[in-house]
């Protein structure tokens, strides 16, 4: 679900948020901020907006409270180009060819698509009216021009309303057959559609390293020089539908515009999430090669954060006014083991607590997504009922935090942990064992007898969850 960030204020973006994330008020507050402030900003005299530039964001929290989930909420809601990367993977050994700059090209993508999807549910209708078109054609192909009256042949069918040629009828079937269409009586019925392929090819890279900007434009133009095949298909009429409305709005949008557009919502609105940036820090304690590589990736970083010009398949982006949120356990290095420049670049900092046995609880039951709402939903469609005490739902909180204390803490992904262990074997067994139309109800008892042991037991428990 997305809604218009106009009409989001700071209160409302932390309420929307509060859906998903339990606690983390400091951090959902200071992103929320951030999101109006590019709201703000492209309200403001245009002399001023091109000084405003964004607060980026450095998220501080152990592993699994949040951050990344925030940063995700946050993406969904603003209906902003969103994307988000892993810092750590620029300095794996020998890794070439994606350099830092392919975030921002990653963005700009996600921004095409953005406003690609915008566009097209502007044509929608019109697209929909082609569609039903073609599928009617394929259905009952018109006879068009062939099909000529013959007069003087059927004079006594006119007072019978017998149709008065195949041309007639041709069209009567056709009307008929479009009815039917548009009752959705015959969605299942096959047809032959003709379909494109797009095929461009994956090329290999052969030889030396080449960078990624360059492969692209190879990967377009070989793609442009292969001529768009036309496959004829058999399937469904909704599934025609399907793709045919993708293809036929794509028809009708304007590729320049959306280009153009998406650049510049990715420049003003773009969202560049950096996860894992703890992992480029060069903790001064382990010194040794990998820091070098470490240093490099964030030296590289510093003119994209800072803002500069990239170069991507739809143009040129500049990424002044780009909000970066990056986002780090820090267990090992600290925010100070970043290079000054760059720390300087993340004025904002928050910091994720810890979430408790209570957080647990919550984060069982609350949210939109909730474990155990993902459980019942997958057993439901096995038509098993499954329905959680709130005793057992404290206990697993319970186990869960006591794991995390004991063996490692590893935040809400213990749950998971926790939750799958407790749940395998009925998983297991149905539909087989649990018939289909049983309900199941999870009670505390059950928790401690399948998992009662675990948390005694630290040896056992650091294998099994
Ligand atoms: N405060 C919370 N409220 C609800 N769910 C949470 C909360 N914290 C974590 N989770 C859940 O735990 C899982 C891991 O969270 P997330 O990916 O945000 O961790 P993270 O903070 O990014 O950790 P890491 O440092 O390992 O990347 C997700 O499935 C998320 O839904
Ligand atoms: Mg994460």
């Amino acid at each position: 679900m997305t809604i218009n960030l106009d009409s989001l204020t700071p209160k409302q973006i932390v309420a929307e948020l509060d859906k998903y994330i339990i606690g983390q008020n400091d951090a959902k507050k200071n992103v929320a901020i951030a999101l109006r402030n590019r709201w703000r900003r492209m309200n403001a005299p245009d002399e001023m907006q091109r000084e405003i530039t964004p607060n980026n964001i450095l998220m501080i929290g152990s592993t699994g409270v949040g951050k990344t989930e925030i940063a995700r909420r946050l993406a969904k809601l603003a209906d902003a180009p969103f994307t988000k990367v892993e810092a750590s993977k620029f300095t794996e050994v020998g890794y070439v060819g994606r350099d830092v700059e392919s975030m921002v090209r990653d963005l700009v993508e996600s921004s095409v698509h953005l406003v690609q999807s915008t566009k097209k549910e502007a044509v929608k209708e019109k697209a929909l009216e082609i569609v039903e078109e073609i599928i009617v054609e394929a259905l009952v192909p018109a006879m068009g021009k062939t099909g000529k009256k013959k007069k003087g042949e059927k004079t006594e069918s006119d007072a019978t309303q017998i149709p008065e040629s195949d041309d007639e009828l041709n069209q009567r079937t056709r009307e008929l057959f479009r009815e039917k269409l548009r009752r959705g009586e015959l969605e299942n019925r096959k047809i032959d559609v003709e379909v494109r392929s797009s095929n461009a090819p994956n090329i290999g890279v052969m030889g030396g390293p080449i960078d990624e900007m360059s492969m692209m434009n190879i990967q377009e133009m070989i793609g442009g020089m292969l001529p768009k095949r036309e496959k004829k298909r058999k399937m469904t009429i909704a599934d025609a539908r399907k793709i045919l409305l993708e293809e036929e709005s794509a028809k009708l949008i304007d590729m320049d515009e959306v280009k153009e557009e998406a650049i510049r919502k990715a420049e003003n609105l773009g969202i560049i999430f950096i996860d894992e940036i703890d992992k480029i820090a060069s903790s001064r304690s382990n010194g040794g090669g990998a820091d070098v590589s470490r240093e490099g990736v964030q030296r590289d970083l510093l003119p994209i954060v800072e803002g500069s010009s990239v170069n991507t398949k739809y143009g040129v982006i500049n990424t002044d006014h780009v909000l970066f949120i990056a986002a780090g356990a820090f267990h090992v290095s600290k925010p100070s083991d970043l290079i000054p420049e760059l720390q300087g670049r993340f004025p904002i900092r928050v910091e994720l607590q810890s979430l408790k046995e209570e957080d647990f609880y919550r984060i069982l039951r609350e949210p939109k997504s909730a474990l155990t709402k993902q459980y019942e939903a997958l057993l439901a469609s096995e038509n098993v009922e499954l329905s959680f005490t709130d005793e057992a739902l404290a206990e697993i909180a319970r186990i869960a935090f006591a794991v995390n204390a004991e063996v490692e803490n590893i935040g809400a992904r213990r749950l998971q942990t926790v939750m799958s262990h407790l749940l395998n074997d009925i998983m297991f067994d149905i539909p087989d064992v649990i018939t289909s139309n049983s309900k199941v109800l999870i009670n505390k008892e059950l928790v401690n007898e399948r998992l009662g042991g675990m948390v005694k037991n630290r040896d056992l428990s650091q294998y099994i969850l």
